[in-house]
Order: structure tokens, then sequence, then C-alpha cells
């Protein structure tokens, strides 16, 4: 196979997000667009990759910083996407081989797609093979004119008489080019067009008056090579890879509530049999396990749940482990580095944060676990704190096998309580407790009889209090 060289364009102003943030890193279903495009260009194996970015380049250049084959070239100023590869004359022109052209705005653009378009060009040995689709709105792309069946030229929105804006085959902007004819072409390019600006689609125009061959593949599934330029067309692709992976997870035997409000990154994993109820968001690189019932409302990011887990209503679970059997919830907030054992049950309004929650160990109700190893079948009383935090270090709370810890009590850390020891109710445990003891710190209770009468007969005055 002849050599082969990726260029992605990233260099616009992406004037229609109306933002801040350069339009390749705005995030995709938990990802920048722009990774999308990175990920299917390296499925070329191509000799290089090299990223064209401008607008806002320093962002970018911080954003692809730990990438370390891929090549970063600033076009300044940014005058049209002819231009953008006219910039990476330095480093390809005199290769001999392909420069397969990416956008850094076109991420749904699959890897089986991209070889077909390759191997199509290799084949014909075109000069240049531009990859197109059939659509049903083609406003805003280039649209694709033929002439006897062939491509002709491609013409822009703006530039587009009303007979050619009815055209319904458009310009991907993904392109295989030749690279031995390609710089001297992109030099001779023209900005004479609505835009002002050197328009790498006119290639096919120039090659074809120079009895170049110019040839075509059309894409099966037109959504592959939707473009993003607004925050409608962002929401839209969103919605396309959502669908998509909703439908393999179904496919694969998972039961999805209401998929229209399923929201499931690409890389997730998700076990048969496991229910998801409305509303949930399963984020990053999350495993979940089979069998596994996730209630609605629930946001559950980068974190493994093994199987028959039960995640109930409205939960935030990051970083962490629930383990096979475990229950968590209604609105728990397992924060990183939480791990909840086998069996283990973690009830309403429980927080947890760098903590082991050990098999069969229970904190049903309202309490805080911070930096703390707690073991099995311990039960952890309502209100109980970890007080972790002393101002300017964190420290750690061990709890042993078998220990009780009554409702209402503080662990002020480092602390250790024994194996089968017991914490009884409001104790502000500071010492450690040795194993199958007892700590309590209220000092002995105080009565004082017939107070209830007295108060009343204060609030209502004497002389009443006598007559009765
Ligand atoms: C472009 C094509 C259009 C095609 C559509 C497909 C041109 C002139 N038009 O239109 O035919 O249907 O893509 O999505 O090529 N860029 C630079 N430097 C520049 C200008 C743009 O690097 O000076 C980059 C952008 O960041 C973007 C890509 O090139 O990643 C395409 O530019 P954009 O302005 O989005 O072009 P479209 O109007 O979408
Ligand atoms: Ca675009």
């Amino acid at each position: 196979m002849p050599d082969l060289h990726v260029v992605i364009l990233a260099a616009g102003k992406g004037t229609r997000m109306k933002s801040a943030v350069p339009k390749v890193l705005h995030h995709l279903a938990g990802r920048p667009i722009l990774d999308y495009v990175l990920r299917t260009a390296a499925t070329l194996e191509p000799q290089t990759i090299t990223l064209v970015i401008g607008h806002l380049a320093e962002t970018i250049k911080r954003a692809v910083g730990h990438l370390p084959h891929l090549r970063v070239l600033v076009q300044e100023p940014q005058l049209g996407t002819g231009h953008a590869v006219l910039q990476t004359a330095d480093l390809l022109e005199g290769a001999s081989g392909s420069l397969v052209l990416l956008s850094g705005d076109v991420p749904l653009l699959g890897a089986g797609t991209l070889q077909r378009l390759r191997l199509a060009h290799e084949r014909s040995g075109a000069a240049a093979t531009v990859l197109t689709a059939v659509v049903d709105r083609p406003y805003g792309y280039g649209r694709i004119v033929r002439s006897g069946g062939r491509i002709a030229r491609i013409v822009e929105e703006r530039d587009a008489s009303p007979a050619e804006r009815q055209i319904r085959e458009v310009n991907s902007g993904i392109y295989v080019f030749d690279l031995a004819p390609l710089f001297p072409a992109l030099r001779a390019l023209h900005s004479g067009n609505a835009q002002g600006e050197y328009y790498l689609p006119d290639l096919v125009r120039d090659y074809r008056r120079r009895r170049r061959v110019v040839e075509s593949v059309t894409v099966e599934r037109a959504d592959e090579v939707r473009g993003i330029n607004s925050r409608t067309e962002l929401a839209e692709v969103s919605r396309i890879v959502r669908q998509t992976k909703n439908e393999e997870l179904m496919a694969a035997g998972v039961t999805l509530e209401d998929p229209a409000t399923t929201y499931v990154d690409p890389d997730v994993e998700v076990g048969p049999d496991t229910i998801i109820r409305p509303g949930v968001y399963l984020e990053g690189r999350t495993r979940i396990g089979v069998a596994c019932e996730i209630q609605a409302g629930v946001r559950i990011v980068d974190s493994v749940l093994e199987d028959r887990v039960t995640v109930r209503n409205f939960c935030v679970v990051q970083d962490s482990r629930l383990a096979t059997g475990s229950i968590v919830g209604p609105f728990a907030h397992l924060r990183p580095g939480s791990d909840v054992g086998q069996n283990a049950r973690v009830g309403n309004f429980v927080e947890m944060k760098k903590a082991v929650l050990g098999p069969g160990s229970k904190a049903n109700h309202l309490a805080y676990l911070g930096d703390a190893t707690i073991g099995g079948n311990v039960n952890v009383g309502a209100g109980t704190i970890t007080c972790n935090y002393d101002g300017v270090r964190k420290h750690q709370t061990v709890i042993e096998d078998g220990a009780f810890i009554g409702s209402d009590s503080q662990l002020v850390a480092p602390v250790t309580i024994g194996h089968d020891a017991f914490v009884a109710s409001g104790t502000t445990v500071r010492q450690d407790v040795p194993p199958g003891a007892l700590a309590f710190s209220a000092g002995s209770q105080r009565l004082i009889e017939g107070w209830a009468e007295k108060r009343k007969a204060d609030k209502t005055g004497g002389g009443q209090q006598r007559e009765e």
C-alpha cells in the first residue's frame, strides 16, 4: 500500500457556536468532538497525523499536548479550508502516497467508511476522491454538482444558485488526495467567492479542468458525515450518538425503560438483564455487570458495578466500585474512592469518600463516611460521622469486622474501632476502642421530676397555680 498521511482541519473560528471554547473541544457524549476524529484517524495506521489549528490555538494545544505522535500546525490567519491544507506543505510536500483529509467537526465518520474511501481512491488512482452523502436537509453544506454522472465541482451554500441549492448530494468535507499534484494546485486556488476564502472543494473543479481524475464515494448512512457548526447541530449529533449506543445496549440484552432519556457514553459497558430506568446518566469508563437495576435520576461516572447491584433513585456515584448484590440509595452520594462490598447497603442521605464498606455492612441512613476502612458486617447507625479533617490534614478511621456504631456518633480520626466493639448512641469517640469493648461518652442522665408542670406554671403566672 502507498504511504498514507492524515491531516485534520480545526483552525476555523467556529463562529456559529458563539463560544469562548474551541468548537472541536465541545463535548459530544462525554468526549471532545476532536477525540472522535483522532480515534478514527488512528484506525488507518497512517505514517503521520497532522492537526491544523488557528483560532484559540493555545487551548487546543493544551488539550492535545499529551498525544506524542500528533503533529500540530498553526494556520494564522485562517483564510479558508484550502489555505489550511496548504499550511502542511512544509511537512508533506514532496512526500509520496495519499493524504486523507478529515474535518475536526465531523465526528461520526466510521472507521469502515474511511477505509472504504481510501481503498476506492487507491484502486482508481484518482487525484482526489470526495466522500459525499445524500441528505434530506442539505442546507449549509457544499453541493455536489455532477455532469454526465461524474463529479464536476462543489458549490458552497452561499455561492449556489437556487437550482444548485436543490441538490441533495453534499460534500462531507472528507477527501483523499494524491500528494503529488496537491500543493501546486492549492497554491493556484482563488478566493473570489461569497466568503473571500480559499475553498478546498474548488480543487475538484480545477482538477477536472486539467483532466485529472476525481472520484467520489457516497456514504450509506448520511449521519456519519454530519458536521457540527452550531449548538443545535451539537445536540442533534449527540442524540445520534446516544441513540446508537442505546440500540447497541438493547440488542445486547439491556432493558432501557425510556431510551429517549437514557444518556450512556459510548465507552460504557452494561451487562445483560440490567434494567435502566429513565433519566439515568452512565458516563466515562463506567462498567456495569449483569442483572443490575439503575433507578431513575442516577448519575454514574467512571465506576464499576458488579452483578445484581441496585442503585436506587437519585444517587451520584463517581470513581467508585459497588460489589455484587450491594444496594445503594435513594439519595446517596458516592464520591471518588468509595468501595461498597458484597451485599452491603448504603441508604438515603449517606455520603462516602475514599471509604471501604465491607461485605454485608450497612450504613442505612444519614451518614458521612470519609477516609475510612470499614470491615464486614458492621452496622453504621443513623447520623454517624467520621470526623476526618482537622482543618489541616485528613485522617483515617478504621472500623473492624462486626463492630456496631450507634446512631449519632462522631468518630474523630485517626481512630480505630476494634472488631465486635460497640459504640453507644451519641458517643464522640476520640480514642481507639479495643475489640469487643463498649464505648460511650455521654454522662449519666439527669432527671428533674415535674419539670413540665413547673414550666407551664411559670408561663401562666403564680396566682392561677394557687387557685387550682
Ligand atoms: C465545509 C465545506 C463544505 C462541506 C462541509 C462539510 C469548505 C469551503 N466547505 O463547510 O463543502 O459540505 O465542510 O462539513 O471547505 N477550517 C480551517 N481553517 C480555515 C477554515 C476552516 O482549519 O481557514 C476548518 C474548520 O475548523 C473545520 C473545517 O475546516 O473543522 C471546515 O470548516 P467550516 O467552516 O466548518 O466549513 P463548512 O462551512 O462546514
Ligand atoms: Ca463545518
